[in-house]
């Protein structure tokens, strides 16, 4: 049985891969200090609490139980906060990146998923967007990311690592069976502020419906956390059969705007959302869409789950579990 070692998997999409890797068969080890991951996401005997720095901590996991390929995730993802303080998140995403690449050398594991983002485009001139434009990010969390990238591609020019790195465009919904979910603190993402905003009543403030799109509001690509997690499996199936260091783009070429989120989530939950328009969010692009035919025609990769109203409808019976 091949075994994987998978870095923040008691974090949102970190989990849900976890149970995807055990659904499909593999082993699974997860190494999360907890900072921002939750205890109860792990079962506790695949656990080891290590921090993403301890080099020599991350070097003993990987020798009591050999690992065949890890699935990097333990990351801060926050973009406000990214700004607001980022030595913590250059500290904590690139340095722990490259802890984590320097003990895979020295225990011998030569594969590893890397979790990235669409934030790596910022702004982008193509959209749907492909893998071939340009990195250009507008924020520290963005920039880390693209660093981590590099840093991965060196060592694969110098050091024999193989890499694939999966932009994610919106992770969102929960685990259909709802054994994980979105449990962020403080939480920013959309969707689950929606439901907060029908439990206590308090609007929810949307950001700018004064956008070039057709009803004025952002349009993003929203792919359920399912369907991410099985991305991971395909790519470290590719990996592990012999492919080679890719970069691949996980959205469904599909988008809503916020206005049509709002909607569906009114209609999955049968109530009215409270909200309000207020400005637009620094830093928010109107229209992020992933050209994520790479990920299809070579990894025969195809979302499932990601049907707006199927998303909603995860996430809203994981909120009230
Ligand atoms: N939005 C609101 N009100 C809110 C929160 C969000 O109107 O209270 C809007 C945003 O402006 C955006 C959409 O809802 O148009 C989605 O926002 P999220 O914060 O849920 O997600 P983002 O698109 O901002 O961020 C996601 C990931 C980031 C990543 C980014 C770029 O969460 O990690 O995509 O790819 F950096």
């Amino acid at each position: 049985m091949k075994r994987i070692l998978v870095t923040g998997g008691a974090g949102y999409i970190g989990s849900h891969t976890t149970l995807e890797l055990l659904d499909a068969g593999y082993d699974v080890v997860v190494a999360d200090n907890l900072s921002r991951g939750h205890r109860s996401a792990v079962e506790p005997a695949r656990l080891r609490e290590v921090d993403i720095l301890d080099t020599p901590g991350l070097v003993r996991v990987m020798q009591e139980q050999p690992v065949d390929a890890v699935i990097h995730f333990a990351a801060y993802i926050a973009v406000g906060e990214s700004m607001k303080d980022p030595g913590l998140y250059f500290r904590n995403n690139v340095s722990g990146s490259i802890s984590l690449v320097n003990a895979m050398q020295e225990a011998g594991v030569r594969n590893i998923v890397f979790s990235s983002t669409a934030a790596v485009y910022g702004m982008p001139a193509v959209v749907p967007i492909p893998e071939s434009l340009p990195y250009a990010p507008i924020n520290v969390y963005g920039e880390t990311k693209v660093m981590v990238e590099k840093v991965l591609d060196w060592f694969g020019q110098t050091q024999g690592l193989r890499s694939v790195c999966l932009r994610y465009f919106n992770a969102s919904g929960a685990d259909p069976a709802a054994r994980a979910g979105e449990d962020h603190e403080p939480e920013t993402h959309l969707i689950p502020l929606l439901f907060q905003a029908i439990e206590t009543g308090t609007p929810a403030t949307l950001f700018g419906n004064d956008y070039p799109t057709p009803d004025g509001s952002c349009i993003r690509d929203y792919i359920h956390v399912s369907d991410l997690a099985r991305a991971h499996i395909g790519a470290v199936e590719w990996l592990m059969t012999g492919g080679v260091s890719r970069r691949f783009n996980v959205g469904t070429g599909a988008g809503y705007s916020v206005q049509e989120v709002v909607d569906a989530v009114a209609r999955v939950v049968g109530k009215p959302v409270p909200h309000t328009w207020g400005p637009r969010r620094e830093g928010d692009p109107a229209t992020l869409v992933a050209d994520s035919s790479s990920l299809r025609n070579e990894l025969g990769w195809a979302p499932r789950d990601s049907a707006l109203d199927r998303i909603v409808e995860t996430a809203w019976r994981w909120y009230n579990r």
